[in-house]
């Protein structure tokens, strides 16, 4: 028996299923979990010291790729003045203003520790500010596990949503209705139903939740002068995005494909913590006056700006504006993509696939879908045989078809080419 088997079966007894998250129990694709023992620059190793070019990078964090000189340094001298204080630190006042300087759109920026904590803050906030209670969010968009976001939409626009997970109340998912992706006329109807209810509109400007889809363009265009029109404020979830697509996240991207275009509040998780738990939500001066101590809505946490994860996300922030960097990631990452679209095409397999910044996607079906029924349409059964094939071959995918991936500043071209080759056998 592997190790990997073992620890899993371990695992298990102490562990519900023998994760401490969902998805890395392989249950979508089958098999065995692969527990990781180390990683360094674009590789991961396993309990048994198989080698996999890493393109999971822990769900988008890993952008330097794993053990980066610069950030372990910035790391161990934290942990060395110590862990945590509980009291402010001039760091955290560091990391905010590095944010707002690369994310216009805020003002001021308020530190946490995980993604779900900064979409139901924001989410809280903007009920706060705006004293009204509903919201839309968006069908195979995923905003960390709070229960007003855990909900799946009702029966047509004139309902609201019911919960995706049991111990979630009917009474929390009451006034979240949600939307099809991409779905103009929908969200018109939606707005002229309930524009003067609504607190906010919540989305992921590019869906890494149901693979890699973007929000269209002439949609976002529109999503942002309705919420105007009604007062809903507008919430993009750039936790995955942030820092990831682009050195001014998704919002720098849409900002320049539409003049004058910026969120009401931001998110952000993953890159700026590098790997630590750290992540963050933002906006005007006018909209984070409402948060305590200031106004009356209240958020906490004791680890708040932890003084070691906010090292590592500074040292990462830094990292990742250095001349060249992104122009270098993205163009790995198209080598990737480019290279998997032409594997595919040379061997006859309906493909197709997207990428911005450090971000990206594939789906076996023959054209980009533009919501989640279409990504849950795709090949399901392929997927896992190219996903365990890659496994085989010392490639790491996601373990899932409705996931996005992730290259690194330390993949080399040579690692992009090794995968490829893997991919040439496993599509063969
Ligand atoms: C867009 C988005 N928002 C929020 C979250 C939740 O973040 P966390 O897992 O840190 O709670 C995730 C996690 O994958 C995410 O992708």
């Amino acid at each position: 028996m592997s190790r990997n088997q073992t620890l899993f079966e371990r695992a298990q007894r102490v562990i519900p299923g023998g994760v401490n998250s969902p998805v890395r129990a392989f249950r979508a694709v089958g098999g065995t979990p692969r527990f990781i023992q180390r990683g360094q620059g674009a590789y991961i190793y396993d309990a048994d010291a198989k080698r996999y070019i890493d393109y999971i990078g822990s769900w988008g964090p890993m952008i330097l790729g794993h053990g980066h000189p610069a950030v372990l340094e910035a790391v161990t001298k934290a942990a060395q003045e110590g862990f945590s204080f509980g009291a402010p630190t001039e760091r955290e006042i560091e990391l905010a203003e590095e944010i707002l300087k690369l994310v216009p759109s805020m003002e001021q920026v308020r530190l946490v520790s995980s993604g779900t904590e900064a979409t139901m803050s924001a989410l809280r906030l903007a009920r706060g500010a705006t004293g009204r209670s509903k919201f839309i969010k968006y069908e195979g968009c995923y905003h960390g596990h709070t229960d007003s976001l855990l909900v799946k939409a009702g029966s047509g626009l004139a309902t609201f949503g019911h919960p995706t997970s049991s111990g979630v109340t009917p009474g929390a998912a009451q006034d979240t209705l949600v939307l099809e992706y991409n779905n103009l006329a929908q969200l018109e109807e939606a707005f002229q139903r309930h524009g003067k209810e609504l607190a906010a509109v919540i989305i992921e400007p590019i869906a890494g939740n149901m693979n890699f889809v973007r929000t269209q363009l002439a949609y976002m265009k529109r999503l942002r002068e309705l919420c105007t029109q009604h007062g809903a404020l507008l919430i993009l979830d750039e936790v995955m995005t942030g820092f990831r697509v682009g050195l001014h996240s998704a919002q720098g991207h849409y900002a320049q494909l539409i003049p004058g275009f910026k969120p009401d509040i931001s998110t952000f998780g993953k890159v700026i913590g590098g790997g630590m738990p750290l992540a963050a939500f933002g906006a005007s001066r006018d909209i984070m006056k409402h948060l305590a101590p200031l106004g009356g809505v209240y958020q906490a946490g004791t680890l708040s700006g932890n003084p070691v994860a906010t090292a590592c996300g500074l040292a990462t922030l830094r990292e990742i504006q250095k001349p060249g960097f992104f122009e270098t990631l993205s163009a790995r990452t198209r080598r990737l993509v480019d290279g998997l679209a032409a594997v595919a095409a040379d061997n006859g397999v309906p493909f197709s696939v997207d990428a911005q910044g450090g971000m990206f996607g594939f789906f076996l079906f023959p054209q980009l879908p533009q919501n989640y029924a279409t990504v849950m349409s795709t090949d399901k059964e392929r997927f896992n045989r190219f996903f365990h094939a890659m496994l085989d071959a010392g490639v790491y995918l996601a373990p899932a078809l409705y996931e996005a991936g992730f290259v690194s500043a330390a993949h080399t071209d040579a690692d992009i080419d090794a995968t490829l080759e893997a991919a040439r056998s496993a599509l063969r």
